[in-house]
């Protein structure tokens, strides 16, 4: 049956077919619409067969079933009757797009190449993910990705049964949501001049100005479309660093006794900027203005604030800064930073919601709600882990996708560690070094696409797939935890299969031989990182 990401149990019954025709219904308890209008749409388009509603006891059937997780599904294929009973929504969903992998690759397009033939195989499946935080981090703030792209995008998450989407949405390049009591975040802040084009040693630049931000309305309409397809968006507002774009916008916000804060634009450099924001009330009351804005916005339990790559020579050069340390009676500039975060995080959980944050958040102290993302490694997550913070994992040695899929002089802008797709496939998000308890804390795992050298969904696709189908795997199946223990033969197998669904997604892998042609940017400068192999 192929399926990816491998699910807990399947067994095939040969002889016991399920064949679609236009007689063939789809019905679902009240709770399970999301999934079944999903459902009914996609296999609609797909095989031209309208799947009216049904009764009970026929045809296809979601219901819930109290006994199984929220996440988890059971799906039961016979001649008369295929059962997906769902613990909650989410299960239905991800029961859905399984059952949409079972009728193969051709299911996975829009409009029917046929309209006979379609059948479902005779099969007994159990299924539940093994991570809660199953997530991929999109970069929409150095290149903006428009929001039909991120739309497509959350499709294809969905597919892989990944169920969060977090999105990086401001940065010292660009402020890419719209927030009403400070329009000069977009107005100003969402439009750089120019962009740099490959690593920033180059100094290459193109002159083509660049910007875009999503409307209130459309992070609504993508938070809600996530949604049916069982996916949490997480925003990302980063702070006190990587945040020359809201300084550009609104100079007060930065170290204006330092630089002319006036005088700065969106940054046009990669890299990380020294225009930080600065520690005043004044900005603290600005980014709760944000923030309340952002929590009207976004339903999710976690809201991500950065906190990485913050430089200080602004605050120690800075005479409000130094007043401010002495104020609040701080040793020095780096608990003056996690003052900042720390208040964030005080005012995100009297407001019902949690931090989240890179793992530079931990170095001063945390409340026990605030979660970490590590991605200096694994050291920040074992770190918290055993502090008793959750976790989700996305090292940037295993799992930044941004990083060159191969060593070869065809990888287009070739930065970072080479990881290739079985190197992700051996990737383990739990270190073998935490004890059981400190091992629950790790909630998940992640994969970041940052975008300074992608500036379309089509870099995007190729720096994304196929990896991102192993990462789905890592994320969700019970795979053994012994990276050499893995068989990757056989995902490479049950991706042959899965890659002629990619196919008729119109999804522009990775080729396992290379690039395509147009896929290569023959001259434009990467950063290859060689190193030590990464500590598990
Ligand atoms: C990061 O890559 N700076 C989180």
């Amino acid at each position: 049956m192929d399926l990816i990401p491998a699910p807990s149990s399947a067994v095939r019954r040969p002889d016991e077919d399920f064949p679609l025709d236009a007689a063939t219904t789809l019905t679902a308890s009240p709770a399970l619409a999301d999934a079944e209008r999903w459902l009914r749409a996609t296999l609609s388009a797909a095989t031209g067969l309208p799947l009216g509603p049904g009764r009970p006891g026929e045809g296809i059937e979601l219901v819930l079933d109290d006994a199984l997780a929220a996440e988890a599904y059971r799906l039961t294929v016979r001649p008369g009757h295929v059962l997906l009973a769902a613990g909650g929504p989410a299960g239905a969903v991800w029961g859905a797009q399984t059952l949409r992998q079972l009728l193969g690759p051709d299911a996975y397009r829009r409009s029917p190449l046929r309209r006979e033939g379609w059948v479902l195989p005779g099969a007994d499946i159990e299924d539940a993910p093994r991570f809660g935080w199953r997530g991929v981090l999109l970069d929409v703030a150095r290149h903006f990705l428009p929001k039909s792209d991120v739309l497509r995008f959350v499709d294809l998450l969905a597919a892989h049964k990944l169920n969060v989407l977090h999105l990086h949405l401001t940065d010292d390049q660009g402020w890419r949501l719209e927030i009403r009591r400070y329009p000069r975040l977009t107005g100003r802040g969402a439009w750089r001049e120019r962009s740099m084009v490959g690593y920033r040693a180059a100094q290459r630049r193109d002159d083509r100005p660049h910007g875009g931000y999503y409307t209130q309305d459309d992070l609504r309409e993508i938070v809600a479309y996530a949604a049916a397809r069982g996916i949490t968006v997480v925003p990302e507002i980063d702070l006190p660093g990587h945040t020359q774009a809201a300084v550009a916008a609104y100079p007060e916000l930065g170290n204006s006794d330092v630089v002319d804060t006036a005088a700065l634009g969106v940054w046009t450099d990669w890299g990380v900027s020294h225009n930080v924001l600065n520690a005043s009330e004044a900005t603290l009351r600005f980014f709760e203005g944000v923030l309340e804005e952002v929590l009207e916005l976004f339903p999710s339990e976690f809201i991500h604030l950065g906190g990485d790559e913050c430089p200080k020579e602004q605050w120690k050069d800075s005479v409000a800064a130094q007043e401010r340390i002495r104020e609040l009676g701080l040793a020095n500039e780096d608990e003056l930073q996690s003052h900042l975060i720390r208040h964030f995080d005080r005012w995100l959980a009297e407001r019902g919601r949690r931090l989240i944050g890179w793992d530079e958040i931990l170095e001063g102290g945390l409340a026990p709600g605030a979660a970490v993302a590590s991605w200096r490694g694994f050291g920040g997550g074992v770190a918290a882990a055993k502090a008793g913070h959750d976790v989700v994992m996305c090292p940037e040695q295993h799992v930044y996708f941004d990083h060159r899929q191969a060593d070869g002089p065809d990888e287009p802008i070739p930065i970072g560690f080479v990881r290739t797709l079985e190197d992700v496939y051996r990737f383990e998000p739990v270190p073998g070094q935490l004890d059981e308890s400190a091992a629950r804390h790790v909630i998940g795992t992640q994969a970041n696409l940052w975008s300074e050298f992608t500036d379309s969904a089509r870099d995007i696709d190729y720096r994304a797939f196929p990896r991102l189908v192993a990462f789905a795997e890592v994320a969700w199946s019970e795979l053994p935890t012994e990276p050499a223990a893995r068989d990757f033969a056989g995902f490479e197998q049950r991706l042959t299969t899965h890659l002629k669904a990619l196919d008729a997604l119109g999804v522009e892998y990775r080729p396992a031989d290379g690039p395509h042609p147009w896929q290569r940017r023959p001259g434009v400068v990467g950063r290859p990182l060689e190193g030590p192999p990464p500590v598990r």
